[in-house]
């Protein structure tokens, strides 16, 4: 009897001791496990004489219950005593610094696209699409230049395979569109894209840059067409006031070819560095849709005419914010995007 009150007590001893929940573990491995030392004292049982044996057992009953229950006890505020010992190590430090990760902006090359294209949607345009990797067939022979024309060194082009290049002018996608319409007018479209040409960058070349074509086609559309719309286009992307002018030129798929001059926007024309004393700086290639293309498309050029331009979006960008190197569109350095930043 005494070995019960000692075992007892010993327990009862060790889960107030106990710290963690680890070693209370142990403890009733200990005491109540099935080799522990209240299940031995069961065992002890069977040596003694029968009419003992109820007393004993109902004594060693009451110890083991004595040491479940101080157990579960201990267990308990072991376990409060962890959470909150968790809820102080796990305390957030809401004093910690910001992360210095940054917003993008947008590209200037993004702003001045949307902007042509908010501009022409305005005046009932669509926007077409197509792709870069684009067939020499739609790149050169629909736009009336063949193999061996002289007009294919105008365009250092990369080819992929002999039938197979980077496309080298948005009017590639002119003549999808145009080829998509089936001789059925009206066309009135831009499309705006990368495109790029085997150049040596410098400050005004890049290998890969951005134009946007337009085309109208349909019945009566003259050069007069063309000048209204690129001298509202003029005014919107460098403020009122502006006008443009014509200069003959030459490409193949359009006849006649005109080279579009703006009123210099930072002297009103009067002559200044950017435009080199002369008050115009050229923005843009345009002209009357060939007729030989609008015929090889499926167009008949007897009951209709179109126009057509291309113009240059780092051109233009560059002329609009200031812009003197034209790489810069292309290296991604923040601190030159960051002067873009909408939101700064
Ligand atoms: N495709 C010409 C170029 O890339 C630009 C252009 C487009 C000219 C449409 C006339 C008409 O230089």
């Amino acid at each position: 009897m005494d070995k019960i009150l000692e075992v007892q007590e010993a327990a009862l001893e060790a889960i107030k001791q106990a710290t963690d929940l680890e070693s209370l573990n142990q403890i009733r491995i200990q005491y109540l496990g099935k080799k522990g030392s209240i299940q031995a004292l069961m065992n002890e049982m069977k040596e003694l004489p029968k009419e003992e044996k109820p007393i004993f057992g109902s004594k060693v009953n009451v110890c083991k219950q004595e040491v479940t229950s101080a157990l579960e006890k201990r267990q308990e505020e072991l376990e409060v005593s962890a959470l909150s010992e968790n809820l102080i190590k796990d305390k957030i430090d809401i004093t910690l610094r910001e992360s210095n990760l940054r917003l993008g902006t947008t590209h200037p090359l993004m702003m001045i696209q949307k902007e042509i294209e908010d501009l022409f949607i305005g005046m009932g345009y669509t926007i077409a699409e197509g792709p870069e990797v684009e067939e020499d067939y739609y790149n050169f022979e629909l736009a009336n230049i063949p193999k061996d024309h002289p007009a294919r060194d105008m365009q250092d082009t990369f080819y992929i395979d002999p039938n197979t290049l980077l496309r080298t002018h948005t009017t590639a996608m002119q003549m999808r569109e145009l080829e998509k319409a089936k001789g059925t007018t009206p066309i009135k479209l831009i499309c705006p894209g990368k495109v790029y040409r085997r150049d040596d960058d410098d400050a005004t070349h890049s290998h890969q840059f951005m134009q946007c074509e337009g085309l109208v086609v349909g019945e009566n559309i003259t050069l007069a067409d063309l000048k209204g719309t690129l001298e509202h286009m003029a005014n919107a992307m460098f403020g009122e006031g502006r006008t443009i002018r014509f200069r003959p030129s030459y490409f193949p798929f359009t006849e006649p070819s005109v080279e579009v001059d703006v009123s210099c926007p930072f002297c009103n024309g009067k002559g200044c560095s950017v435009c080199k004393g002369s008050g115009w700086i050229e923005i843009l290639g345009a002209g009357m849709v060939h007729p030989h293309v609008l015929e090889m498309n499926g167009f008949d050029a007897e009951k209709c005419s179109g126009f057509a331009f291309g113009v240059g979006l780092e051109r233009v960008a560059m002329l609009k914010y200031g812009i003197d190197d034209i790489r810069n569109f292309y290296i991604n350095d923040q601190r030159f995007l960051k002067n873009f930043d909408r939101y700064d």
